[in-house]
């Protein structure tokens, strides 16, 4: 049986960072790339490099430390955005410049205020330009399901006579439908010349809802790469979601492909989705809607009595796809306070973390305190300690010493703290809103720093009435803005420890002299 293969061009740390409130640090940005590239993707858009001095940072640290991927950096169609995507991409040994202008004619006459006589000239030259730093050159005629098809065809033309060896159609707007961009697709495969020996690659906005069905569409119609993000993420309502289109290839696999004996196939190791959509959940601070396709926590929930019925009469009945595809449970096992360092630490490795011997020490004594508050520790929740202790590390210039807080109906909420610092112990107290507010307040005084608190938000880790909780902040101040995150069986404790894990980053990084690693917005 021949299969063959659709590229997955994961986009997350670029299209996907670029949501409204999605902020990742280099590191993150790391972090997630060796996620990425564990998952089996085989192009990573490590950043747009030009934009900005972190960016170009990022790209250079992906395309130096991940193997495997090759390592993409986007550029406008001008020289030196090339030239920056160019130098960040230079470590990797698989590189791609990905150039891109805009096609369409509201496009050209008011943003671009080109006609599309200079736009041609413009894209030739920038993938010309490209073409001097790497062979592997990507071209995207920006908002092409709105640009008129006989330019997109001679721009096309005139970008694979110049090197282009991927052409990118982007839904940049959302505003296609699957039948219409399947034909899109299939006419630019019939009518470009020499796009036999290139690569169609589909790129869907989800403003309509429609970026997955629409890069099927592309698919089917003779499309073999799909540029995605884990979860979705995204410009406004997001990009086509990388699990959703895997699993949707996978799953309907007789319906993709030539022919049922022909089918396509992706190179994701599927068993890796869950973790990095977790991975990914958590760094970025976007939660995922609880009945999200493949990685919502009730994907695979089943509660309706016949369908449980159902299910255990027979699994198919009520499920396209297991659970255990995607890495989620399968032998799941709870670890509890008499679980020895033996155990947990192999459990880690089933997980797939890997850690030193000092990051061992952290997590297992978080353990241990977790798991004597709570009776049974879930993967779920050896993911959050491990996430917690070893997420990049910074310098603990404020740390919760002690919390207290009063509240409830007719009561007027109030916090007491200790926060520990390098020589003192400072203490406050403050009312609030309510306990949280009070609890932040009461930070604010001890540590003397009041930035604003731009977004804050709480999760279970786990279901029941113990479960873990995991607070993430998003604090701003001067415009820059800096991301904490807390976990804790107590949520009001889970609350100040993510605010305070928000605060030393932000102090670190204006200490060391360096720019914020997250933006305010975008
Ligand atoms: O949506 C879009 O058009 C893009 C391009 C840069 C490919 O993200
Ligand atoms: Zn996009």
């Amino acid at each position: 049986m021949i299969k063959e293969k659709i590229i997955i061009f994961d986009t997350t740390l670029r299209d996907g960072e670029q949501s409204p409130g999605a902020s990742l640090s280099i590191t993150e940005k790391l972090e997630i790339a060796q996620h990425l590239a564990v998952l089996g993707v085989d192009v990573i858009e490590a950043g747009f490099p030009v934009s900005s001095p972190a960016q170009f940072e990022a790209t250079h640290l992906v395309a130096q430390e991940v193997t495997g991927p090759s390592i993409a950096a986007l550029a406008r169609a001008n020289d030196k955005d090339i030239e920056a995507a160019g130098k960040a991409v230079v470590p990797a040994k698989k590189k791609r410049i990905h150039t891109f202008i805009a096609t369409s004619p509201i496009h050209m006459e008011y943003k671009l205020k080109k006609t599309s006589d200079e736009v041609l000239k413009m894209a030739v030259e920038a993938v010309k330009y490209a073409k001097t730093f790497t062979d592997d050159v990507e071209f995207s005629p920006e908002d092409a399901c709105r640009s008129d098809m006989s330019f997109l065809l001679e721009i096309l033309t005139a970008c694979i006579e110049a090197g282009a060896t991927t052409l990118n159609i982007p839904d940049t707007v959302g505003y296609i439908l699957p039948y219409e961009y399947g034909r899109i697709i299939a006419q630019l495969k019939a009518e470009v010349p020499g796009i036999d020996k290139c690569i169609i690659s589909t790129h869907c906005h989800n403003d309509l809802g429609m970026a997955v069905a629409n890069s099927l569409a592309g698919v089917r119609n003779g499309a073999r790469q799909v540029e995605c993000t884990v979860n979705g993420l995204g410009e406004r309502a997001g990009n086509a979601a990388l699990e959703e289109i895997v699993m949707s290839i996978h799953t309907r696999s007789d319906f993709f492909g030539k022919t049922a004996e022909n089918p396509l196939t992706t190179n994701i190791n599927k068993k890796e989705i869950y973790r990095t959509s977790q991975l990914v959940s958590r760094l970025t601070g976007f939660v995922i809607q609880p009945n999200k396709a493949i990685v919502g926590a009730n994907a695979f929930a089943h509660e309706a009595g016949v369908h449980v019925d159902g299910m255990l009469k027979e699994r198919l009945t009520y499920e396209i796809m297991t659970p255990e595809s995607i890495g989620l449970g399968g032998s799941r096992m709870v670890l509890g306070r008499h679980t020895g360092r033996h155990g947990f630490v192999d459990r880690c490795k089933q997980l797939g973390f890997k850690l030193t011997e000092t990051e061992i020490e952290h997590a297992y004594n978080r353990f241990l305190e977790i798991a004597d508050k709570k009776k049974e520790v879930f993967d779920e929740d050896i993911a959050a300690i491990i996430n917690d202790e070893i997420r990049v590390v910074v310098e603990k210039i404020y740390g919760l010493e002690y919390l207290h807080v009063v509240s409830g109906t007719g009561t007027l909420p109030t916090a007491s703290v200790k926060i520990k610092t390098k020589d003192e112990i400072k203490q406050a107290a403050a009312c609030g809103d309510g306990p949280v507010d009070a609890a932040y307040q009461a930070i604010r005084e001890a540590t003397g720093r009041s930035p604003e608190l731009e977004s804050y938000s709480i999760k279970a880790v786990t279901g029941g009435k113990e479960a873990l909780g995991e607070a993430t902040v998003k604090i701003t101040e001067k415009g820059k803005a800096y991301i904490g995150r807390g976990i804790s069986t107590d949520i009001i404790e889970a609350s100040a420890k993510a605010y305070i894990d928000a605060i030393n980053r932000m102090v670190s990084t204006k200490e060391a002299g360096r720019e914020p690693e997250v933006k305010a917005e975008l």
